[in-house]
């Protein structure tokens, strides 16, 4: 395994214990709110801090975009880091969260690991050389087209919140298309789950580079697709769509008369 996949999955497992051992003491962590219906906890802080003395133990000189420290350094190297992916499935006892981490070389990624310290599963990836489930190959499903899918989605429930209307033209349009629609409470999960063909597609509004680093080289090296509302290139943006190719091209046709008009590439 490469060096530097390695260090990101002894990182993301570090990170993992500090959340794993904190679910005994839910009701007495310190939570506190960073905007509307957007917590953090001491133990996000904590899980972060982890992560990055893991790596800058190994890479002093490496930057990082994380999502409660924010970006330090200067380097061709950024390591994007979202030490907690759905803390508010973490803070209700709602086993359905995750560690992300992303290593990205001159704006481009090269490794990836989404950690979900629950189920103790291991997602991998690493630029041409394929996305992994605990080691072994994973690959996007088959599904051909919305009849029969299974969808995963987000919620605007934040700022994204102005897009609800249009929101929820898309859930109903996805809805009644597919065999389901499910909404886990964690992006990074939900991508790695497209890159499993545990799910055949995926979109979301608003989300951040730290939810979407490494979900973005585990689909690409797990043979699917990524890409904007409007099925453009996506450049970490947080407005997305994914699944496998047919999929993808299936929710970008679907989606496309629900896209608010601000959400449009040119
Ligand atoms: C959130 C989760 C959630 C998504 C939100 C994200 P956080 O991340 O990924 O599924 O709907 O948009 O912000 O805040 O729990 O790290
Ligand atoms: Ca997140
Ligand atoms: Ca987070």
């Amino acid at each position: 395994m490469q060096a530097l996949l390695n260090i990101a999955v002894r990182a993301a497992r570090r990170a993992g214990e500090v959340i794993v051992r904190s679910l005994n003491r839910l009701e007495s962590l310190q939570v506190s709110s960073k905007g509307r219906n957007d917590f953090v906890t001491e133990i996000d802080h904590a899980a972060e801090r982890e992560i990055i003395s893991v790596i800058r133990r190994a890479y002093p000189n490496h930057a990082f975009l994380a999502e409660e420290s924010g970006a330090s350094g200067d380097s061709d190297t950024v390591w994007i880091i979202d030490p907690l992916d759905g803390t508010t499935n973490f803070l209700h006892g709602f086993p359905v969260f995750a560690v992300s981490i992303a290593c990205q070389h001159r704006g481009r990624l090269e490794h990836a690991v989404v950690y979900d310290p629950m189920r103790q599963e291991l997602f991998t990836a690493s630029r041409g050389a394929g996305a992994q489930l605990d080691n072994r190959r994973i690959r996007v499903s088959r599904q051909r087209d919305l009849e029969g899918a299974l969808i995963a989605t987000g919620f605007p429930y934040r700022a994204n919140a102005r897009y609800a209307d249009a929101y929820l033209a898309m859930l109903k349009t996805v809805m009644l298309a597919s065999a389901g629609v499910r909404r886990a409470g964690s992006a990074a999960l939900d991508l790695a789950y497209v890159a499993a063909g545990r799910v055949d597609g995926f979109w979301e509004i608003g989300l951040s580079p730290w939810d979407t680093a490494a979900g973005t080289l585990l689909i690409q090296e797990a043979g699917g697709r990524i890409g904007t509302l409007t099925g453009g290139e996506y450049r970490q943006n947080g407005n997305i769509i994914a699944g496998n190719p047919k999929v993808y091209a299936a929710l970008v046709k679907a989606l496309a008369p629900h896209v608010p008009e601000d959400l449009r590439e040119p």
